[in-house]
């Protein structure tokens, strides 16, 4: 009897045990949208990604080995933005209080030139700019996470071999992953010779295994190797040869001189807050500190949330800080920003002093300010119990980048090229414009809008949070910390939030459904053109409890809450 037990049971775990082993990672987990956690926690956009950043805090990594762990999964599991081949941005603070703001943009080519994209008659062919070969900068990505993993503490082998696993074994796509294959299954089979994972026969559907073998062997080169396992040998090899392929322009030279660059963050007081943010090459931190300085002598929280009133006053600081970004912001290794002139109290009062409480100003009288001289990204959040935070922006600018695969290397190019002006005046992809500040130059970086932030109260933890969008990066995560601080709204709800925006040009406010009747039509009555969009941003949150005392009065450890948007498949976890 006793043997017949004992043989059932082993048989039982085997099974169960070959079930965890192919199910563990094909079985997608269930997003779970908010929670609260005592030790660390991780938001992202795939629950794949959430819960393989939260188990690495588990196994004792801190915030930046569940960062790096995350940002390696969704290269393989959010391959519309998540990235080896693109680039990005992080905010972080260390437990011991250290600001770091580190810049892995994408960068120009050597061989790019000012007027790349103009045909022969001096117009700009935005084609070119967004999709294909010649769209793709430097990528900075891997050069970034091994600039972060000077902060973590597990082995890196830990970290990158779940990406690995999910990229050998395939993990299950979600609904709109696979809507999104689909629809992109034309551009995958016009810029690639050779057969790529993303495209298959008949049409993807939800729960289809997506397997990466050739990415795989590349995130294997990446562990061995490290950066070297991207930046030289058979990955570079390839990634030129691709170029080559297809009229791209980057080359050996452009990977071997490729460096993340660690920046000084934006920092900011808003209302007894600290604001922490990420500096040019992003324009992001600046406009979130100019909307945040403009608005903040109006007492916006005595105005009703999503009000009319208040939406007008945010709108208004909107136009006028996107104004001031296509004239003077750009990459600072090239072009001088007057960055704490932009910031300058008297000067972001002045911006305001043509607002009218009762009308839209016009964007064609709304110039940048004379100062004196003198379609995807993804965003991660992390907090570890320690106090470490991390929050990541990084994207390949549009779905899947430039849908350019490297051959034999399996990842996407990124198409961060458009992110440069083409010629002064011409929209790029979001609507941005821009001129000379950010005018193509060999070995430049392209003005961004990305934000990853923090905020700090008493220089204690209190938020970390980002969002994707492109241009509505910065608005998004201005009115998510406004929702927050001003209306003392919840993760969850800042989150669900309905957002808007107001870029300059074109002078039209996009809004999200979900404003309380009457808004939109006072907002048009004051004179806005408003535009109804479909889901601005994801934005990820968490917002740490204040700190209580406990009945012994001693200071309890403060716990955190967590918020993924519910616009996608974003997910939190932590224990
Ligand atoms: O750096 C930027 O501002 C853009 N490349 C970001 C693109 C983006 O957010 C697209 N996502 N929805």
């Amino acid at each position: 009897m006793l043997k017949i037990k004992s043989t059932f049971f082993l048989y039982f775990s085997l099974i169960n045990l070959f079930c965890l082993s192919i199910g563990l990672l094909s079985a997608q987990p269930r997003p779970v949208k908010n929670g609260h956690y005592k030790n660390g926690v991780v938001v992202c956009a795939s629950a794949y990604g959430a819960r393989i950043g939260a188990d690495i805090l588990r196994q004792g990594g801190n915030a930046y080995d569940a960062a790096i762990a995350t940002q390696l999964a969704l290269a393989v599991v959010y391959p519309q933005a998540g990235n080896i081949g693109g680039g990005g941005f992080m905010v972080a603070r260390t437990a011991d209080g250290k600001l770091q703001a580190l810049d892995f943009r994408e960068r120009a080519p050597f061989l790019a030139t000012k007027n790349m994209y103009l045909d022969s008659n001096g117009q700009a062919d935005l084609h070119k700019s967004q999709d294909g070969h010649l769209s793709v900068g430097v990528p900075g990505a891997v050069a970034g996470i091994f600039s972060m993993y000077k902060n973590a503490r597990l082995p890196f082998k830990k970290l990158i071999d779940p990406a690995i696993e999910l990229a050998e074994k395939g993990f299950k796509i979600t609904e709109s992953e696979a809507r999104l294959l689909n629809r992109f299954k034309k551009d995958f089979q016009r810029y690639n010779d050779a057969p790529v994972a993303f495209v298959k026969a008949t049409p993807w559907q939800s729960g289809d295994l997506l397997v990466q073998p050739e990415l795989a062997a590349t995130l294997n080169l990446i562990r061995d190797k490290g950066a070297a396992g991207f930046y030289t040998g058979r990955t570079a090899k390839l990634i030129v040869a691709e170029m080559q392929r297809g009229g791209g322009i980057i080359r050996q030279q452009d990977l071997n001189r490729y460096q993340a660059i660690p920046r000084t963050p934006v920092q900011f007081a808003y209302h007894g807050y600290q604001v922490v943010s990420f500096p040019p090459p992003s324009s992001g931190g600046l406009l979130l500190a100019q909307m945040m300085g403009m608005i903040q002598p109006f007492n916006i929280d005595t105005m009703g949330f999503l009000s009319a009133k208040a939406v007008h006053i945010m709108t208004e600081a909107e136009r006028r800080a996107f104004a001031d970004r296509a004239e003077y912001m750009g990459d600072p290794d090239y072009f001088q920003v007057p960055d704490s002139l932009l910031l300058n109290k008297t000067y972001l009062k002045s911006r305001m002093a043509g607002f009218d409480p009762t009308k839209a100003t016009p964007s064609t009288i709304v110039k940048a300010g004379q100062l004196y001289e003198h379609k995807e990204t993804t965003h991660i959040c992390v907090a570890d119990k320690e106090g470490n935070l991390v929050s990541i922006t990084t994207t390949l600018n549009g779905n899947f980048g430039s849908r350019v695969v490297v051959k034999g290397a399996g990842f996407l190019l990124n198409d961060e090229m458009d992110d440069f002006s083409a010629k002064p005046g011409v929209p790029n992809m979001f609507g941005a414009v821009g001129g000379i500040a950010n005018a193509i130059e060999p070995g430049k970086r392209m003005l961004s809008s990305m934000c990853p932030t923090l905020v700090l109260k008493n220089n204690a933890p209190y938020m970390v949070v980002g969002t994707p969008g492109g241009t509505t990066i910065p608005t998004s995560v201005f009115q998510t910390i406004v929702d927050i601080i001003d209306y003392g709204k919840t993760p969850k709800e800042a989150t669900a939030a309905p957002k808007f925006h107001h870029q300059w040009l074109p002078d039209t406010t996009m809004m999200e459904d979900g404003f309380a009747p009457g808004v939109t039509d006072s907002l048009k009555q004051m004179g806005y053109a408003i535009k109804t969009v479909n889901g601005i941003g994801r934005t990820e949150i968490i917002l740490f409890d204040q700190q209580k005392m406990s009945k012994t009065g001693v200071k309890e450890r403060a716990g955190m809450q967590a918020a993924a948007d519910t616009r996608g498949d974003d997910s939190v976890d932590g224990y």
